[in-house]
């Protein structure tokens, strides 16, 4: 997907498809009204008319793009429209369309700009690596038309490519299979990323994981051949402004271990390591943007097997933290990677750490597949994230950690046991992270309800992985660099 902007007027341009996107409320050029029956393009939200000019106008096809009404345009409204704009491209097989908003635009140029390229490049995606007959064509290179903001709208279209493309890297790695996208897998990805971007990359093998005490990682990985790895990929230095950790859950399948899951939809459990896919995702955007400031990427990778190594329901589990913990079941097996990915983080003494995992069931049981949901120690991180959750469509909801919900995951004969109870489920386990993060301002967010969907809620979405997490933590990101600028 190629995304440009130009500086001329839609309706000037000699192409092969322009789309102009307009509001309910907001009346189209007369030039437009003559080709059109009276009442037909209503600027209802993602209505399509198509129009043949047949030389009234330069183009050779006018797609009319209903916006709604002009006071509920969002980033989002325009997310989704550029990503109906190239679905439709796509379909009438052309090359390059040209695509711009009619009348006064609701939104800056610069939101504008990010939103068009984000919608454009997310819309385009389909995960087609193994299809045999997949069609080799390009998608098409969309031109946006800012007239006068072109200016201000080139500089964040370029940024709202980055992200989105960013995002489409990690839809691969969550889609890829479990017998392709294995611990060995993220940590042979996260070495290329290092090479290719310059982050200091770190992947600890078995046997460093032994010699160093990963007991979480390790107990939680002990049943797969496919054995675990901690990754650790830092971009910028201590010092070039706030140190922000970002953890992510590996699982690169979940098939509950020795508390096996049911068969049904087990295969989308090869998507259990898409907080790890964010991990990664948002590295690669942040050394993209040169964002000034000191990331810290951690992902604790391992596969969830049943077989006569696997680490079982009873066993007690020595964390990288010097804490133990009783396994009561060894299908909450996230929690125990994370415990020391995030004992880990404290180490950079970072100002925020910030995890994101498929965690629980409970988590979409409680808000479906609308929001992730956030849980955390800190109120300042917590609407941070609320905020960058508005401004990206992917919205976080926040839950209470009150001190019953950690007391609930207290241990008779360890330190901690890794299930709390049937009830508020998502929070226990969030309770269970708060023991491994010390003082440090931390966030958990559960995405377990986000991260892939089966039908798309969004005209960017496409069926499988959402790539969620890296357009919230960038944004999140760019709020420090704003702060500490
Ligand atoms: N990876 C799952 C959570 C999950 C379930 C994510 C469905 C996406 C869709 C996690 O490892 C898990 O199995 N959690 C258990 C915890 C329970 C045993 C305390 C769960 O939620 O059932
Ligand atoms: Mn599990
Ligand atoms: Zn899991």
């Amino acid at each position: 997907m190629e995304c440009e902007v130009q500086s001329g007027e839609l309706l000037t341009v000699a192409s092969d498809l322009a789309v102009m996107l307009y509001a309910e409320d907001e009346a189209l050029p007369p030039s437009v009204v003559e080709l059109c029956e009276a009442g037909d393009a209503t600027g209802r939200f993602k209505q399509q008319t198509l129009l043949y000019p047949r030389g009234v106008l330069p183009m050779r096809r006018l797609l009319l793009l209903g916006m709604g009404k002009r006071s509920s345009i969002t980033a989002d409204t325009v997310r989704q429209a550029a990503a109906l704009a190239v679905q439709r491209a796509q379909e009438l097989k052309v090359a390059t369309y040209h695509i711009g908003y009619n009348g006064n635009l609701p939104l800056t140029p610069a939101v504008f700009g990010q939103a068009f390229a984000e919608g454009s490049e997310l819309g385009a995606y389909r995960y087609t690596r193994y299809k045999s007959d997949r069609e080799e064509t390009p998608t098409p290179r969309a031109i946006l038309q800012a007239g006068s903001d072109a200016e201000a709208a080139v500089v964040s279209a370029r940024r709202g490519q980055v992200i989105a493309r960013a995002a489409t890297f990690a839809r691969d790695l969550a889609n890829g299979p479990g017998n392709e996208v294995t611990p060995a897998f993220l940590g042979q990805t996260a070495l290329e990323l290092g090479e290719r971007l310059g982050l200091k990359v770190t992947v600890l093998d078995k046997p460093q994981l032994i010699e160093q005490g990963f007991g979480g990682i390790l107990a939680v990985g002990q049943g797969s051949a496919n054995e675990p790895r901690f990754i650790v990929m830092e971009y910028g230095t201590a010092g070039q402004g706030p140190t922000i950790c970002l953890v992510g859950k590996g699982i690169t399948f979940d098939t509950g271990g020795i508390s096996i899951k049911p068969a049904e939809r087990m295969d989308d459990m090869k998507m259990d390591m898409s907080g790890a896919a964010a991990v990664l995702g948002t590295m690669q955007a942040v050394a993209e943007l040169q964002l000034p400031l000191h990331v810290v990427g951690i992902v604790c990778a391992a596969e969830n097997m049943p077989s006569g190594t696997a680490y079982r329901p009873g066993d007690i589990v020595r964390t990288l933290s010097g804490k133990t913990i009783e396994v009561l079941n060894t299908d909450a097996e996230g929690r125990i990677v994370l415990a020391d990915g995030l004992f880990y983080a404290q180490r950079y003494q970072p100002a925020a750490i910030v995890d994101l995992a498929t965690l629980t069931g409970a988590i979409m049981v409680a808000l479906g597949p609308h929001a992730i949901g956030l849980m955390g120690n800190n109120q300042e991180l917590a609407n941070r994230l609320i905020a960058a959750g508005e401004a990206t469509a992917e919205r976080v909801w926040q839950l209470p950690l009150w001190d019953e919900y950690r007391d609930a995951m207290k241990s008779d004969i360890a330190d901690l046991k890794n299930t709390g109870g049937r009830y508020g489920g998502a929070i226990t386990a969030a309770g269970f992270l708060a023991a491994f993060v010390g003082d440090y301002p931390w966030a958990h967010l559960d995405i377990a309800g986000t991260a892939w969907v089966d039908k798309p809620t969004r005209a960017y979405q496409s069926r499988g992985a959402t790539g969620i997490g890296v357009r919230l933590l960038v944004e999140l990101l760019q709020g420090y660099v704003e702060k500490s600028a």
